[in-house]
């Protein structure tokens, strides 16, 4: 019979013929039911799954309105279309502020009919499909993808939590890489503001002059090239979180501007008078230090003071070197699972020479690393020659014979590893697996000092 991907639509109608015409013009397309009261139109929609249900307003035995009533509360998200003569428009416009979606007027048109139909249910998928994905946001897990079990990052993981609820802002700093955005972008998903914008505002992106009009929008020929009105990050941002990235970065002049907005939660579009309110929470980031640059004049110290109510500071990978192995290990799943392709693990020499490393791009350089290892390995072992961190070869024309671009690697290979461990050089033969008398004597050979 129906099809199973046909929307199943309710005709309630007390006259026969009504039924029957709405039976013949859509069962082509759609699963029709039929009721003639509303005590039968109730019985069927509880034991069917209804899509759409076109209501007569006139029935014998209930109001129409008081029967779409039932109907919603039964279920919502059904939608309703009244079918209605002239005299009797009043009651269907009342049924729309009760929820009905629209109201068709009889005789109809059968081309009208479908149209309303159509748009109802594209109407309906769409807010389906809506709630849905706020559903899937509430489920993802903002610290599933912040990996950490070092004790100081697990201090952060509750800072975060405590401070996501709060209004003030917070002030994120720390070396690049370490994850700022994305403790950025957790505080905004746990906080009330979640189902509304996080804007991030570039601040070292966007050049100086256009900073103002990128914040606060501009009307049309503010300026030259202002070409149309233009709505500011800050007014897309209302209601929810606005991330200044990079706040280092931007001049003094703005800052003095931004400051004002902070404080008063207002400002105007270039080229206009009128008073913007807006509601937002600052989450600023920051890879140096906002104390030295207010040393030297570099950054105002009330921007400072009203940004940093909430300091988070976020340690280097070198700090916390037993997130290494963990952050190595996530990144591989990760791409296993992104590409499709086979697990793949690293040696262990390879996760040694990892761990001692000191990664000053932090976990974006690791992350970076693992991605390169996993596509060119070609087996489901990565051992220390595929890393490629050492830019192997950097200094290697593509002619070189072999035995160079051998000591080549090797030379920028054991630098790299003494840079990394401080020119330890016992750690470094162990982290090689060699004797340390060896290593003294390849690096004669390669010329290391
Ligand atoms: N603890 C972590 N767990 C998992 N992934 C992380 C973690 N920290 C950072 N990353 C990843 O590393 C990359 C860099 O992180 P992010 O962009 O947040 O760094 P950042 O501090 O903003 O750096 P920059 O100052 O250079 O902008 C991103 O891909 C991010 O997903
Ligand atoms: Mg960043």
């Amino acid at each position: 019979m129906g099809g199973k991907n046909k929307a199943t639509i309710l005709v309630i109608d007390d006259e026969h013929g009504i039924r029957q015409s709405f039976k013949m013009v859509l069962k082509d397309d759609f699963n029709v039911l039929l009721a003639e009261t509303g005590a039968k139109a109730i019985d069927v929609f509880t034991k069917n799954s209804v899509d759409l249900i076109l209501l007569d307003i006139l029935l014998p035995d209930t109001n129409g309105l008081d029967l779409l009533k039932k109907l919603k509360q039964i279920d919502p998200n059904t939608e309703v279309i009244m079918v209605t003569a002239v005299k009797e428009i009043q009651t269907a416009v009342t049924a729309i502020k009760l929820g009905a979606y629209e109201y068709v007027i009889k005789p109809f048109v059968v081309d009208d009919v479908i149209n309303t139909i159509n748009r109802a249910l594209e109407k309906n998928s769409l807010v389906r499909e809506v709630t849905y994905l706020r559903k899937e946001l509430e489920r993802y897990h903002p610290f599933e993808q912040i990996i950490g079990e070092h004790e100081e990052m697990k201090g952060i993981f509750e800072l975060v939590s405590t401070i996501s609820d709060s209004e003030g802002a917070i002030l994120i700093q720390g070396e690049s890489g370490t994850g700022k955005e994305l403790v950025a972008r957790a505080i905004h998903n746990l906080s009330p503001r979640k189902n509304h914008p996080f804007v991030v505002i570039n601040c070292a992106a966007i050049p100086g002059t256009l900073m103002e009009s990128e914040l606060f929008g501009h009307s049309k020929g503010a300026f030259t090239g202002a070409i149309q009105t233009t709505v500011g990050k800050l007014e897309i941002a209302n209601h929810g979180t606005v991330f200044l990235d990079d706040i280092d970065t931007l001049d003094t002049s703005m800052q003095a501007k931004l400051l004002r907005v902070i404080q008063e939660k207002e400002f105007e579009r270039l080229g206009t008078t009128k008073v913007i309110r807006i509601d937002v929470r600052f989450v600023a980031a920051s890879n140096q230090e906002l104390k030295d640059l207010i040393e030297n004049g570099d950054f105002r110290e009330d921007l400072f003071y009203r940004l940093n109510v909430f300091p988070v500071n976020l340690p280097p990978l070198r700090r916390r070197r037993t997130d290494i192995s963990i952050l190595l290990e996530h990144f591989l799943d990760l791409y296993a699972k992104n590409t499709g392709k086979p697990a793949k693990r690293f040696s262990k020499k390879a996760i040694k020479v990892l761990v001692a490393y000191d990664w000053p791009g932090n976990v974006r350089e690791l992350q970076n690393l693992v991605e390169r290892s996993f596509t060119i390995t070609k087996g489901n072992m990565i051992h220390l020659k595929d890393v490629s961190m050492f830019n192997i070869g950097r200094r290697t024309s593509k002619e070189a014979p072999l035995k160079e671009a051998v000591s080549s690697f090797e030379r920028d290979y054991i630098r790299e590893l003494l840079e990394s461990v401080d020119g330890n050089r016992k750690k470094a033969a162990e982290l090689l697996g060699i004797h340390r008398n060896t290593l003294l004597s390849k690096m004669n050979e390669l010329g290391l000092k």
